[in-house]
C-alpha cells in the first residue's frame, strides 16, 4: 500500500495503490482512458508511450510502460492529451508535425509528440539524441526533425507550467530515508528494490512476475546525487544515468560519450549508477568503465556499511558479493588525471545493448606505462579486468608493439561466449583491437565510429 500524489495534465491525483507494480501506461489507458500513449513493445525500447514528467529539476522525458505509479510521487505527469491545450489548440511542436506532415499511421506519434515537448520546453536542439529513443516505422525521421526545428523558436504554452506546490505536503508510506530503507530491507530481506525500474520493470511487463513485498528508492535523499573531495567524486546510488553523464562529461569525457549510447533519453532519464551495477549483468555499460577508474562500492547492511573494489563485486554469473538486505548506497571515483577511454561495440550505433563494452585507462610516465587497468563487459559472465593484458603493459615502453603484444594476452584473460549479438572469436579480436585502438588514439589518431572510409 503507498499513497501517491501527482499531477496528471494539470490535475491533482491522490490513490492509495494496492498493487505497487502497476504501469503508468496500463493505469492511463486502462483506469484513466487516456489512451493517446500507445503500448508498442512494453519493454521501453520503442518510446510510443514516452510520457513528460516533472519534478524539481524540470522535465524528463520516460517511458511509461516501465514506469510504476509509485515512481510518480510528488511529481507531474503530461501525457499528449495535455500537451495539447485545455480548448484543444495545439502545442507548437504538434503544429509542426501536422504542418511538416511528421506522422502517417500516427502510433508514433504521441511519443515523439512527448520527446519532442520536452525537448522544447528545455531549449533543447540536439534532436538526434532527443528522439533515438522513439521509433517510427512509416514516417522516416527528417519531416520530425523538421517539425522539431520549426517550432524551436515558439514560445512554450503557459498550460504547460506545472505548479508542484498544489500537491500539498508529501506524505507516503515509501522509505524517505536511508535509515528507513535500511531498516525494511533487513525486515524483508527477500522483498526487491525498485530504484529506476529499467531492469525491474520488465520482470513485470514480460516476465510477468509478481514481485512480493518492494521498496521504491526515489524518495530518499541521501542516494541521491554526486559530491566531490579533493580525492573522490562519490555518486549516490540513485543518481539517473542522464544526470552522471551530464557530470562525468567534465572528468572522464570518454565515458560522457559512451553514456551517450547508453539505452536513449528515455532510458538514461529513469536508469540509475546503483541499479547497472546491483543488477550483475555482465553487459552493463557503467561497470567496466568505472572498475578502469579504480571505483569503491559502497556498501550498506543495517547500521552496517563496507566498501569494496567495485571489480571484487562480481563473483559469478549471477551472483554479487551482496548479503540478503544489503543494498547499495554509492559508488566512488578517485579523482585522476583522465586516461580513460570507452568503446562500446554493438550492432546499433543508439539504444543498443553492448556486444562488448571496454573500459580503458594507461597511464604513461617518460614514455613508459606505469599503471593499466583495462576492464570489459561482454567478454565473461561478469565485468572483468584484463590481468594478462594489464600485466602486459605494465613497465613497458607505451609503443604500438607493446600495445599489440599486450592485446594478443587477450585470450588469457577471456574466453567470451557466442551468442546473437556476437560470437566468441569476434568478441576476443574486438577486445584486442579494442587496446590497439586506445593506443592509436593516444597519439591522436582519430577513429570515428560513424564514419566508413575505404
Ligand atoms: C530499452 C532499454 C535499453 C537499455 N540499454 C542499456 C544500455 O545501453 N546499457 C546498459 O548498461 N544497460 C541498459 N539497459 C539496462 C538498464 O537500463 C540498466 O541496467 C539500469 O542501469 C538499471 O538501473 P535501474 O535504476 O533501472 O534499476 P532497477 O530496474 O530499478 O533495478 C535493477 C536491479 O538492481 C537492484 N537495485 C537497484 N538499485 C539498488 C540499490 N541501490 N541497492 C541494491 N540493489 C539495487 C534492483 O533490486 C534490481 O535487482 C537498458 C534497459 C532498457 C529497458
Ligand atoms: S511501449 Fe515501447 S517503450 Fe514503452
Ligand atoms: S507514423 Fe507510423 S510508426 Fe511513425
Amino acid at each position: 500500500m503507498a499513497d501517491i500524489s501527482f499531477l496528471l495534465n494539470g490535475e491533482i491525483v491522490r490513490l492509495e495503490t494496492t498493487d505497487p507494480t502497476v504501469t503508468l501506461l496500463d493505469w492511463l489507458r486502462e483506469t484513466r482512458g487516456l489512451t493517446g500513449t500507445k503500448e508498442g513493445c512494453n519493454e521501453g525500447d520503442c518510446g510510443a508511450c514516452t510520457v513528460m514528467v516533472t519534478d524539481g529539476d524540470g522535465p524528463r522525458a520516460l517511458n511509461a510502460c516501465i514506469l510504476f505509479l509509485p515512481q510518480l510521487h510528488g511529481k507531474a505527469v503530461r501525457t499528449v492529451e495535455g500537451i495539447a491545450g485545455p480548448d484543444g489548440s495545439l502545442h507548437p511542436v504538434q503544429q509542426a508535425m501536422v504542418d511538416l506532415h511528421g506522422s502517417q499511421c500516427g502510433f508514433c506519434t504521441p511519443g515523439f509528440v512527448a520527446s519532442m515537448a520536452v525537448a522544447h520546453t528545455a531549449g533543447a536542439t540536439d534532436y538526434n539524441d532527443r528522439l533515438a529513443g522513439n521509433l517510427c516505422r512509416c514516417t522516416g525521421y527528417a519531416p520530425i526533425i523538421r517539425a522539431a526545428e520549426a517550432a524551436a523558436e515558439a514560445p512554450v504554452p503557459g498550460w504547460m507550467a506545472e505548479d508542484l506546490s498544489a500537491l500539498g505536503p508529501l506524505a507516503s508510506d515509501m522509505p524517505a530515508t536511508a535509515d528507513a530503507l535500511a531498516e525494511w530491507y533487513l525486515a524483508h530481506p527477500e522483498g526487491t528494490l525498485i530504484a529506476g525500474a529499467t531492469d525491474v520493470g520488465l520482470w513485470v511487463t514480460k516476465q510477468f512476475r509478481s514481485l512480493g513485498p518492494v521498496a521504491f528508492l526515489n524518495r530518499i535523499p541521501e542516494l541521491s546525487g554526486i559530491s566531490m573531495t579533493g580525492e573522490a567524486i562519490r555518486i549516490g546510488a540513485m543518481t539517473t544515468v542522464t544526470e552522471f553523464g551530464a557530470f562525468i562529461a567534465g572528468h572522464h569525457p570518454g565515458l560522457a560519450a559512451m553514456i551517450r549510447r547508453y539505452g536513449s533519453v528515455q532510458v538514461r532519464n529513469a536508469a540509475t549508477i546503483g541499479g547497472n551495477i546491483a543488477n550483475g549483468s555482465p553487459i552493463g555499460d557503467s561497470p567496466p568503465a568505472l572498475i578502469a577508474l579504480g571505483a569503491r562500492l559502497h556498501l550498506r547492511r543495517g547500521e552496517a556499511r563496507r566498501e569494496i573494489a567495485l571489480e571484487d563485486f562480481f563473483l559469478d554469473y549471477g551472483k554479487q558479493d551482496r548479503q540478503p538486505g544489503e543494498f547499495v548506497e554509492a559508488v566512488s571515483i578517485p579523482r585522476q588525471p583522465d586516461r580513460l577511454r570507452c568503446y562500446k561495440l554493438s550492432k546499433r550505433f543508439d539504444q543498443d545493448i553492448s556486444a562488448v563494452m571496454g573500459g580503458l585507462s594507461v597511464t604513461v610516465e617518460d614514455g613508459t606505462v606505469t599503471a593499466a587497468r583495462i576492464a570489459f563487459g561482454g567478454m565473461a559472465g561478469i565485468p572483468k579486468r584484463a590481468a594478462a593484458v594489464e600485466a602486459a603493459l605494465a613497465g613497458r615502453p607505451w609503443t604500438l608493439e607493446t600495445a599489440t603484444a599486450a592485446a594478443a594476452q587477450m585470450g588469457r584473460d577471456f574466453e567470451p561466449l557466442t551468442d546473437m549479438r556476437a560470437s566468441s572469436a569476434y568478441r576476443l579480436k574486438a577486445a584486442e583491437n579494442m587496446v590497439i585502438r586506445y593506443f592509436h588514439e593516444d597519439q591522436g589518431v582519430a577513429a570515428n565510429v560513424l564514419e566508413v572510409s575505404a
